[in-house]
C-alpha cells in the first residue's frame, strides 16, 4: 500500500523535508501551503528530481487541503521563522494561529494521521496542535530533540577527532535555551565522554548546542536553519513509516513521566507504526531532574500565555 506523508509549509523546512522523503522514497508527498503557486512549482520540481534519484514516489502541490486527505503523516512546518535578535518565544502567538488553523484542517482530512510538528516555539506549538486535532498524545509528536542532539554530536566530534556517528547522545527538555543535553549519559562508541574531552571542552559545546539555532540565523540573517531540521524530520517519518522503533528524543505530552502532567516536552521516545510508542523515563541525577524540571517550567510559562490568549 502506498503511503501518504503531507507536509504543510512548502518553506525552507518543508520543502526541504519533502525533497529528502522524495529522495528516500518513503512515501508519497503533498506539499500545501497558503501562498499559490509556490508548493506547486517546488512539488513539480521534486517529482522531476524522482527519475534521477531513481524513486517513483508521487509529489503534489497544493493549497486546499481536500488532497491531503488520508495522509499518514502530517508535518507541520508552517509559521514564521526566526530573524537575528528574536528568540523562539517571539513567535508564539502568530504561530499559535497559523497552527491552530492548518491543523483543524489537516486533522480534518486525515483523522487517523500522526502528527510531527516542526513550527516554532516548539513545544507550545505541540501543545496547541494536540488541543486542536483532538488526537490522543501517541499521534501528536514534536521535533526537536533529534535536532539538538545532532548539532551536540556534530561540535562533540569536531573536538573530539572522531566520526559524528560514534557519538552517542541525548539531548532533553524544551526546544530553547534551558534545553538539557544529558553528558552523562553521552560517549563515544561507549567511552564515557569526560574521558575524552575535559569538562572545559564539554560545558562549551553544552553550550553551543544550546545556543545552535541562533548561530545559523546569525549567519542567515533571513532565516532559520533547515537542512539540519529535514534530516531530523525524516528521521522520525521513516522510524514510524517502516516501524523502525528507533529510540529519538522528541517532544510529547507527559502524563506523570518525569513527575509532570499535561506539559511537551523533549524525553527518550520510541517510534513505531503507532507514532509514539513509549517514553523511556531515565534515571537523572539533582541537577539533570533541576534542568528538565525547569526546562519544562519554561514551556508551561509559553502555554500559561496562550491560555490566557484563548488557545
Ligand atoms: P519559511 O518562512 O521558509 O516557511 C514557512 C512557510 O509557511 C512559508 O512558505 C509560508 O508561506 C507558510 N505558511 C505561513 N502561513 C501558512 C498557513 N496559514 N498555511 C500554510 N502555509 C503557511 O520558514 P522555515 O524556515 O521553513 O521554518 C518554518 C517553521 O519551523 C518556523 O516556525 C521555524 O521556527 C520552525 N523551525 C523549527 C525547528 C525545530 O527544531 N522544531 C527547526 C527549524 C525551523
Ligand atoms: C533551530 O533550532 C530555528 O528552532 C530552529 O534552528
Amino acid at each position: 500500500m502506498r503511503r501518504k506523508v503531507t507536509i504543510i509549509g512548502a518553506g525552507n523546512v518543508g520543502a526541504s523535508c519533502a525533497l529528502r522523503i522524495a529522495d528516500k522514497g518513503l512515501a508519497d508527498v503533498t506539499l500545501i501551503d497558503i501562498i499559490e503557486g509556490v508548493p506547486q512549482g517546488k512539488a513539480l520540481d521534486i517529482l522531476e528530481a524522482c527519475p534521477v534519484q531513481g524513486t517513483d514516489v508521487r509529489v503534489v502541490g497544493t493549497n486546499d487541503y481536500e488532497e491531503t486527505a488520508n495522509s499518514d503523516i502530517v508535518v507541520m512546518t508552517a509559521g514564521f521563522p526566526r530573524k537575528p535578535g528574536m528568540s523562539r518565544d517571539d513567535l508564539l502567538l502568530k504561530n499559535a494561529s497559523i497552527v491552530q488553523s492548518c491543523i483543524a484542517s489537516a486533522a480534518r482530512y486525515s483523522p487517523n494521521a500522526i502528527l510531527i510538528i516542526v513550527s516554532n516555539p516548539l513545544d507550545a506549538m505541540c501543545h496547541v496542535a494536540l488541543e486542536t486535532s483532538g488526537f490522543s498524545r501517541n499521534r501528536v509528536i514534536g521535533m526537536a530533540g533529534v535536532l539538538d542532539t545532532a548539532r551536540f554530536r556534530t561540535f562533540l566530534a569536531e573536538a573530539a577527532g572522531v566520526s559524528a556517528s560514534n557519538v552517542v547522545a541525548m539531548v532533553l527538555g524544551g526546544h530553547g535555551d534551558t534545553m538539557v543535553p544529558l553528558v552523562r549519559y553521552t560517549s563515544v562508541s561507549g567511552i564515557p565522554i569526560g574521558q575524552i574531552l575535559t569538562q572545559e571542552q564539554i560545558a562549551g559545546i553544552v553550550q553551543r548546542t544550546r545556543d545552535g539555532g541562533a548561530e545559523i540565523v546569525g549567519h542567515l540573517k533571513t532565516g532559520s536553519a533547515y537542512y539540519a531540521p529535514s534530516s531530523s524530520v525524516v528521521e522520525m517519518v521513516e522510524s514510524i513509516l517502516r516501524d523502525q522503533r528507533k529510540v529519538l528524543p522528541c517532544a510529547a505530552r507527559l502524563e506523570g513521566e518525569y513527575g509532570r502532567k499535561g506539559i511537551f516536552v523533549g524525553v527518550p521516545c520510541k517510534l513505531g507504526a503507532g507514532g509514539l510508542e513509549h517514553i523511556y523515563e531515565v534515571e537523572l541525577d539533582n541537577s539533570e531532574r533541576a534542568a528538565l524540571e525547569a526546562s519544562a517550567d519554561a514551556v508551561k510559562e509559553l502555554v500559561d500565555v496562550l491560555g490566557r490568549n484563548g488557545y
